[in-house]
């Protein structure tokens, strides 16, 4: 067995012997969407330090626990924050976490993230539904020799975020009274914000939004084939739309406004997928 594998299996097992339930949906929350954790019923909780192999996260806002648990009855393995190609994990690193969950049996995933709105008929605190995306970081989590046990050398990407889990949230956001935009992600490394002309090249590619993860994490969930949800909350108006810097603080600020319609929806989906 290759290190890989045996790195994911030693992960799989930890996490196997403290946990005694078997969710078939995962949730990863990104910056600030923590507010569903509130909501966990009979919660295991495993620091990421505290796995074999894991990557520890260092930014502010993030967590960096799974969480095993039930909501509404609906057993889910939540991961409470993630590691970031930015912080200097390597892209098998920061996916790491996707084959653990494969691994664990997880067949759906749901995904969330804060971006920056480059649609200027967006608004800060709007959600919007990832309905595809561009990755401009030249780089791939999928490079190197391909695992034939975990996925195929060439993935197929082209229904990437799958299309009835979407409408189960279009459905719900209409229920609800809630704004979700749907719109195409573009992933670019950070931890810079982008420049006024980097956004401009964004919209003119054909972005809606600008962000810092997801990307290698869908790559890597569609590798191993279980289906992908992913959501963000556009926290501010990319670079140069508004006279204005950018802030971590401005992202924070507007997840937390956003607190109590967000989590109604996540209540709802998590009943849904289930
Ligand atoms: N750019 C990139 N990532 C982000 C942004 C942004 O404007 N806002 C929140 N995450």
């Amino acid at each position: 067995m290759s290190e890989y594998l045996q790195k994911i299996d030693r992960a799989a097992a930890y996490i196997r012997e403290r946990v005694s339930i078997s969710p078939k949906l995962g949730l990863v929350l990104g910056s600030g969407w923590n507010m569903i954790l509130e909501d966990i019923k009979d919660a295991v909780r495993i620091p990421y330090g505290e796995v074999p192999g894991m990557a520890k996260s260092t930014v502010p806002g993030h967590a960096g626990e799974w969480v095993f648990g039930n909501i509404g009855g609906h057993e889910v393995c939540v991961m409470s924050g993630r590691v970031h190609y930015y912080e200097g994990h390597s892209l098998k690193d920061v996916t790491l976490p996707m084959r653990i969950m494969k691994a664990l049996g997880i067949e759906k995933l749901v995904l969330t993230n804060a971006a920056g709105a480059v649609n200027k008929d967006f608004k800060p605190g709007d959600m919007m539904l990832i309905t595809d995306h561009i990755n401009m970081t030249a780089s791939n989590p999928l490079i190197g020799a391909n695992e034939d046990a975990l996925g195929t050398r060439f993935p197929d990407m082209t229904k990437a975020y799958d299309p009835e889990m979407r409408e189960v949230a279009k459905s719900i956001a209409q229920a609800q009274g809630l704004t979700l935009r749907e719109g195409v992600y573009m992933w670019l490394t950070g931890p810079s914000f982008e420049t006024p002309a980097e956004i401009r090249m964004a919209r003119i590619l054909g972005a809606d939004a600008v962000g810092m993860s997801t990307v290698p994490e869908v790559i890597v969930a569609r590798h191993g084939g279980m289906r992908v949800l992913a959501l963000s909350c556009m926290t501010n108006m990319a670079a140069g739309v508004l006279d204005q810097p950018l802030s971590h603080q401005e992202v924070l600020d507007t997840m937390r406004s956003v607190q109590v319609p967000y989590r109604a929806f996540i209540e709802r989906l998590i009943e849904l997928l289930s």
